[in-house]
């Protein structure tokens, strides 16, 4: 690797998952011209801003929680979709901060998370065979020869879908809905009546409770406006280098480059080679980024790729999301741990890309006890190690779809057709998510317990 980059220096390197198929490489060119003039998505200073939270979640401090769509899609752009996910992070993160009693970093997979690498380039149904889907800024989902040709005006209408969608987040985060006094009002309608549901209301009560208290001592929004709002990240998949080197701009406080399209970009556990155009792009971006682990991955290569993306070993720079699998993570992790011992990474768990199955309705899904047991094992194992379970990755809705199997109300096989919606991969539903937080919350809880006892010692 020689150290000169720039913004296309990946253009020379071996690229995996980025299409060549564009009937018109010139309009790909001109659109890629456009969008190096549009405006940045995020600044420089928020991207440092993360960066400095993932480095609390790095020092044990911190807890990281990631989610949003598998791919976010241009048919199901509305509103209410992005609310319906924002009030569900929070509901979440006020699970875990009250269990935990740490801060929760908040990063969405939304506002960009478009672009799909795919196990296989084709797709097959009967006797037909089409390229396959690749996310709605390359081809269309419809199953026609047409609507698979990739389009270079998707990146546009991605850019201006990611641009709308992030000024909603800011305005949620920002202008009022994400005060602590609305805790009651975030409850999605389905997630109302479940268990989950009545033991969210138990907490929230508490929670209220103490903001009464809090309020009769002179402690208000009013007099602390950071109660009424909260730091919102997004974050996506770096997969499309064309789109990011347009988006990437020199930061001119720093003079560092920046991407822009995000505050956080993740290297998928596909295109993570060491000599490849990803890892080129990712080592010369300085926001904070990402890298997946999954079973294949050894820990000397590992530790190769950690010293091209954070050669400098700063803290909150690279956080490493494993998925493994539910029945493989404890043949890896202990290794993986051991050989990363000493580094500053933020390790976190993505239950999600490791147990994947086809049910035998064909319906591509994931058993809920699965993700439960590989999310329970992570912790289990960075305590066994001694390392701080630093935050989950998740794929996941505020729609009360039935992608993932099992759950409080035992989605079966049979139920997967009655909402199945997404343009990927299967993603939890509210429900499903806010069981998943109520169990990572009592195992922090557990860790707090356990440090007490250390610290009393
Ligand atoms: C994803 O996060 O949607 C994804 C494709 O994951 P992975 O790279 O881990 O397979
Ligand atoms: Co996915």
């Amino acid at each position: 690797m020689t150290d000169h980059w720039s913004p296309a220096s990946w253009r020379a390197k071996p690229a995996k998952h980025i299409p060549e198929d564009y009937p018109d490489l010139a309009e790909l060119s001109r659109v890629e011209a456009s969008l190096r003039k549009m405006p940045p998505l995020v600044f420089a200073g928020e991207a440092r801003r993360l960066k400095s939270l993932l480095g609390d979640v790095a020092a044990g401090k911190a807890f990281l929680l990631q989610g949003g769509d598998c791919a976010e899609s241009f048919k199901e752009f509305a509103a209410d979709n992005i609310r319906d996910t924002f009030r569900l992070i929070l509901q979440m993160a006020v699970v875990l901060t009250f269990a935990g009693g740490k801060p929760i970093v908040k990063v969405g997979r939304m506002a960009g998370q478009f672009g799909k690498p795919r196990s296989s380039p084709v797709e097959r149904i009967g006797d037909v065979e089409l390229p396959s889907y690749r996310g709605d800024n390359i081809n269309g989902m419809d199953f026609t020869a047409e609507s698979r040709i990739p389009d270079p005006q998707r990146l546009m209408q991605a850019y201006g879908q990611s641009s709308a969608t992030l000024n909603l987040l800011r305005a949620f985060a920002g202008g009022g809905y994400a005060d602590l006094y609305n805790i009651h009002r975030w409850t999605l309608g389905f997630v109302q009546d479940s268990p989950q549901g009545a033991r969210y209301r138990e907490l929230s009560e508490k929670i209220s409770e103490a903001l009464t208290f809090m309020a009769a001592i002179g402690v208000t929004p009013e007099s602390h406006p950071e109660m009424a709002r909260v730091e919102f990240f997004t974050s996506h998949e770096g997969l499309l280098l064309g789109y990011e080197e347009a988006m990437t701009r020199i930061d001119s406080t720093s003079g560092d480059w920046y991407d822009t399209s995000a505050h956080l970009l993740w290297i998928g556990e596909r295109t993570r080679q060491l000599d490849g155009a990803h890892i080129e792009y990712f080592r010369g971006i300085k926001n904070p980024i990402g890298m997946k682990v999954g079973p294949t991955l050894e820990g000397d290569e590992l530790n190769r790729l950690i010293d091209v993306l954070n050669p400098k070993d700063e803290a909150g720079r690279l956080t490493l999301y494993g998925r493994f699998g539910s029945d493989k993570i404890a043949g890896r992790l202990p290794d993986l741990l051991k050989a990363t011992k000493g580094r500053n990474v933020v390790w976190a768990i993505d239950p999600m890309h490791g147990n994947t199955l086809t049910a035998n309705t064909g319906y591509k899904t994931r058993p809920f006890d699965r993700i439960l047991s590989e999310v329970r094992s992570f912790v289990d194992i960075c305590r066994a190690e001694g390392t701080h379970p630093g935050g989950v990755h998740l794929e996941m809705t505020g729609q009360n779809v039935t992608e993932c199997l099992g759950g409080a109300r035992a989605v079966a096989e049979g139920d997967l057709a009655d909402r199945y919606h997404t343009h990927c991969d299967p993603r939890l539903n509210g429900e499903q998510a806010l069981e998943l937080a109520f169990l990572v919350a009592e195992r922090l809880k557990d860790d707090r317990v356990d440090l007490a006892l250390a610290q009393a010692v």
